[in-house]
C-alpha cells in the first residue's frame, strides 16, 4: 500500500469526532401498514430496510482506479438520503477494462482504500453498500460524455490518455463507424478476464461490500459475449445460444463460489437490445435467467440497450419496469427483479412494488435531481423514518 494511501487511513481514524449518529438507528415509526416501498427485504444475511435502491453512476472523476473525495461525497449523500442500498459506479476488474481513464477500478489493493472508507461511512448512515464490477469491452478508452469533443470522436488515443490499441471484445466488431476496431480476445485472455474479476470480487469482500453485482448490460464486455450482433466467435464462446452464454455463466459460478454466501449477488442485463428478433430479447433474458438462478444468483438488475447503435428504445416512465414484471411473473419468488430506469416518482415507485412487477426500486438520475429522494418518499407516502440525527432539525 502506497504512503498516500496509508496517510489517508492514518488520517481518518484520529479524527476527533466520529460519524456514527450517537442516537438510535435509522428505523421507522409509523404504527398503520408500511406502503410497500418501505417495508424491509431480506437477501440472504442482508436486510434491507427498504426498497430504494442507488443505481451505479460513473462519475468519471477516478484517477489510475482510484476512489477520492468526490466519490465519498457523491455515494455518501445517499446513504444520508435514506436509500437502503448504494451501488458503486461500474468499477473495472482490469485497467483496460475502463469506460474512460477516469473510471474506477479494483486491480489493485491500494484501491481498496478509499473504498473501505466510502463503505464503511455508508454503514455509519444504516445503508448497505454495493459494487458494480465489470469490463468495458469494445467501449474501453471512450471518453466521458460531458467532453465537448466526445460526438466529433468518441475515444481517447494514447497519447490522450487512452488505450485504443489494447481494447478487446467477443469479435474484432466496433460499436459503430468510427469507434476502436477491438482485438478478438484469445481463450487465454478470457480466462485471465475471469481470474481478474475473481481477484477483484475478493477485494470487495475485503473493503466491506454487502452487494456485488456483475455487471452484462449496456453493451460492455459481458453484454457483448451475450448478443449475436457483437459476437462472431465460432469457438465455444460463440455461435450457439449456449455458447453465447457461456462465459457469464462460468464467471458467475466462479463469482458465487467466492463471494460470500451470505451476502446477495446480482446480474445486471441488458434484457432487450431494442433490435428486434436479430439480437438479444427478453426470450433470451428469461432463459439466461433460469440458468443465472441455478447459479446462486439472487437478483436480476433489469436494464436495455446499449450493444447495438442501430437499436431503437421506446423511452418513457418505467419503461424497462416490463422486464421485471416478465421476470418475476415467470419465477415468482425464486428469484428478485428489480426494475430501473425513468422511475421518478414515491407513488410510481411503491405501485410497481405492490403490483409484484419488481422487489426493489432502482434509481439513477432522480438521485442526482434529489439524493435524500427516500426522505421525500417517505413524506409523501405516510411513513415516520427516521432521520439522520444531524438533519433531525429540518424534518416536519
Ligand atoms: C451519470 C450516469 C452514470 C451511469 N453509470 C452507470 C454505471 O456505472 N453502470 C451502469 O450499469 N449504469 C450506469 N448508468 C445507467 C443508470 O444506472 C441507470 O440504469 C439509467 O440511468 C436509467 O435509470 P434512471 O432513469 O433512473 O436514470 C449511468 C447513468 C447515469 C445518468
Amino acid at each position: 500500500m502506497s504512503d498516500f494511501h496509508n496517510e489517508i487511513l492514518v488520517n481518518h481514524s484520529k479524527l476527533p469526532w466520529s460519524y456514527q449518529p450517537k442516537c438510535p438507528p435509522v428505523g421507522i415509526t409509523s404504527s398503520s401498514p408500511l406502503p410497500p416501498l418501505f417495508q424491509e427485504l431480506k437477501i440472504r444475511n442482508l436486510t434491507l430496510k427498504n426498497r430504494i435502491v442507488v443505481s451505479p453512476m460513473c462519475q468519471y472523476s477516478s484517477t489510475d482506479g482510484y476512489l477520492n473525495d468526490w466519490h465519498l461525497v457523491h455515494l455518501g449523500q445517499f446513504a444520508i438520503g435514506g436509500a437502503s442500498l448504494v451501488i458503486q459506479e461500474a468499477t473495472a476488474v482490469q485497467a483496460h477494462g475502463r469506460i474512460s481513464p477516469f473510471d474506477a477500478g479494483l486491480w489493485k489493493d491500494d484501491q481498496m482504500v478509499m473504498m473501505k472508507r466510502i463503505v464503511d461511512f455508508i454503514h455509519s448512515q444504516h445503508a448497505a453498500a454495493g459494487i458494480q464490477l465489470g469490463h468495458a469491452g469494445r467501449k474501453a478508452s471512450t471518453k466521458p460524455p460531458f467532453d465537448p469533443t466526445h460526438r466529433e470522436k468518441a475515444y481517447f488515443e494514447r497519447e490522450e490518455g487512452g488505450w485504443p490499441d489494447e481494447v478487446v471484445a467477443p469479435s474484432s466488431l466496433p460499436w459503430t463507424e468510427g469507434w476502436i476496431i477491438p482485438k478478438e480476445l484469445s481463450l487465454d485472455e478470457i480466462e485471465q478476464f475471469k481470474n481478474d474479476f475473481i481477484c477483484s470480487t475478493k477485494r470487495a469482500i475485503q473493503c466491506g461490500f454487502d452487494f456485488l453485482e456483475i455487471h452484462a448490460a449496456h453493451g460492455y464486455l459481458l453484454a457483448e459475449f451475450l448478443s449475436q450482433t457483437s459476437n462472431h466467435r465460432q469457438d465455444k464462446y460463440g455461435d450457439s445460444f449456449e455458447n453465447r452464454i457461456r462465459l457469464l455463466l462460468e464467471l458467475t459460478e466462479r463469482v458465487r463460489q467466492v463471494w460470500p454466501e451470505e451476502k446477495p449477488l446480482s446480474v445486471r442485463l441488458s434484457c432487450d437490445e431494442w433490435v428486434g428478433n436479430d439480437g438479444w430479447t427478453i426470450d433470451d433474458t428469461l432463459i439466461l435467467t433460469e440458468k443465472l438462478l441455478d447459479l446462486g444468483v439472487d437478483i436480476i438488475d433489469t436494464s436495455s440497450g446499449g450493444n447495438s447503435s442501430k437499436q431503437v428504445i421506446k423511452v418513457g416512465l418505467g419503461y424497462q419496469v416490463p422486464f421485471a414484471d416478465a421476470i418475476k411473473k415467470k419465477f415468482g419468488t425464486k428469484i428478485l427483479a428489480a426494475p430501473v430506469g425513468m422511475i421518478v416518482d414515491p407513488k410510481q415507485a411503491d405501485d410497481i412494488i405492490e403490483k409484484g412487477q419488481g422487489d426493489l426500486i432502482v434509481i439513477a438520475r432522480e438521485f442526482l435531481r434529489d439524493s435524500h429522494f427516500p426522505l421525500k418518499a417517505a413524506k409523501q407516502l405516510g411513513v415516520d423514518i427516521s432521520w439522520a440525527p444531524q438533519y433531525q432539525r429540518a424534518k416536519q
